[in-house]
């Protein structure tokens, strides 16, 4: 159980230098589950060593692969084959990891061994039956409480077979649950997307010489093949350089370049709405690194005005929202954000937590059903909840930078599932947080 942190946020300040932020959270965990299935040894560099990460590389470990961690984000995984899983000693507890448990659900349903899928409080609370459902018409043998919600339990030794899945949301984590559960079925598993989602489960798959195909909205695979080993460069999260990005583009003077980010097409939103907000921002020396493309990003500070954020951009720029708000409460005019439901059932109520924290900080904040609607003004200073969801944390400690008087961020200790540095890191290029455990 971690201790309770608060982060102080004193305000002004300016971002600049050069950083590097840590490895891709969503390609860290398909790393380790792929790495585990395949045939031979996986070597990962660049994996993100949080706290999200490191319950899905311990379910492994408990579930009899091998994994040497060897420091500074490498990893070698002895691979196990597709039928090399062992059934491990207790359930498996992953902590606040949303991705490690949709994921294993569907990774898990075709195995011969029962098992159980435990979380944290605020994983205990989000939707389960978005995966259990699909995997159920798959065939697989998996329970939620009566409310749809974890614990997970499943039982080993059914077969399943494939499907042909519209999703009625577009989540990544259900079209990957789906397609890792379709490895192990009978036939030819295809999910349908309502918008793109983040593709990394396809990319890597195919990366470890298994084949994919996309036709329009759907993706398809067919059951019962085999994964070879490869080695993984892990880029740096474009969902932790968003929150720089964000705190240089609000702050004047501020000049900052990211480096070695994954810009992956369908995780590009927050670069597409910042500079529709009029951002400066550069993406230079743009490279293809297995499979993911790369850049380095240049962002400097200046005036930011509100838009309304396209619909299509919402799937795109799911997990940056909470930093965007700060962006649209510091801009001027109004911002507005439609089709967005999703952020309510997060790591926390994304919209509802950060429409209270900008009110406490004295911005009109209007919280909507699907979105919320922000008039950018003068930032001032308060006490603000982060209701314990890393990036509602990292949001209000960039907004400092605009701030008038000292922010007091409560219940911080989950920046550490996404982000293991954070306010180190921060500090080094111009802010100034104080971070305190109790
Ligand atoms: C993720 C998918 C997204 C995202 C999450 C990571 C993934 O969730 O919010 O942080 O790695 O597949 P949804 O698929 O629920 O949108």
């Amino acid at each position: 159980m971690s201790s309770d942190v608060r982060i102080t946020a004193s305000p002004g300040g300016k971002l600049c230098g050069r950083v590097r932020v840590p490895g891709d959270k969503s390609i860290s965990h398909r790393s380790i589950m792929l790495g585990s299935l395949a045939d031979g040894v996986t070597r990962v560099s660049g994996f993100l060593e949080g706290e999200d990460n490191l319950a899905t590389l311990e379910a492994f470990r408990g579930m009899g692969v091998e994994i040497e961690h060897l420091g500074e984000g490498r990893l070698v995984i002895h691979g196990v084959g597709m039928d090399g899983l062992k059934r491990p000693r207790g359930s498996l507890y992953l902590g606040n990891s949303g991705t490690s448990m949709r994921l294993l659900a569907g990774l898990l349903s075709g195995q011969s061994f029962d098992l159980e899928l435990t979380g944290d409080a605020s994983l205990s609370s989000r939707p389960m039956r978005r995966v259990t459902d699909p995997l159920a018409a798959m065939g697989a043998h998996i329970e939620t409480t009566h409310n749809g919600t974890a614990p997970l339990r499943l039982w080993g030794g059914y077969h399943l077979k494939g499907i042909d899945y519209v999703m009625p949301v577009a989540s990544a984590q259900v079209k990957s649950s789906l397609l890792l559960a379709g490895l192990y079925a009978r036939g030819r598993t295809c999910v349908t997307e309502p918008a793109p989602t983040r593709d990394h489960t396809e990319r890597m798959l195919r990366g470890f010489g298994y084949a994919v195909q996309r036709d329009g909205d759907t993706i398809c695979l067919e059951g019962g093949g085999r994964l070879t080993a490869c080695d993984i460069d892990v880029p740096a999260d474009i969902s932790s350089a968003a929150f720089f990005l964000v705190g240089a583009a609000i702050s004047p003077g501020s000049e900052l370049v990211l480096e070695h980010v994954g810009i992956n097409p369908t995780r590009i939103g927050v670069v597409n709405i910042l500079r529709a907000m009029g951002a400066d921002i550069e993406i230079r020396d743009e490279r293809l690194v297995g499979g993911e493309p790369v850049a380095d990003l240049r962002v400097r500070g200046g005036k930011l005005h509100g838009i309304a954020i396209p619909e299509d951009q919402v799937p795109l720029a799911i997990d940056e929202f909470p930093a965007l708000f700060v962006a649209a409460a510091c801009a001027e005019g109004e911002t507005v954000l439609t089709g967005a439901e999703e952020l309510r059932v997060k790591e926390s109520d994304r919209i509802q937590a950060m429409a209270d924290g900008l009110n406490v900080l004295g911005i009109d904040a209007r919280s909507q059903p699907d979105g919320i609607v922000i008039q950018g003004g003068r930032l001032g200073g308060g006490s603000v909840d982060s209701h314990g969801d890393h990036r509602i944390a990292m949001a209000f400690a960039m907004a400092s930078l605009r701030a008038g008087q000292e922010i007091e961020i409560l219940d911080c200790a989950n920046v550490n599932t996404s982000f293991p540095g954070f306010v180190s890191l921060a500090e080094v290029h111009g802010l100034r947080l104080e971070a305190s455990t109790f």
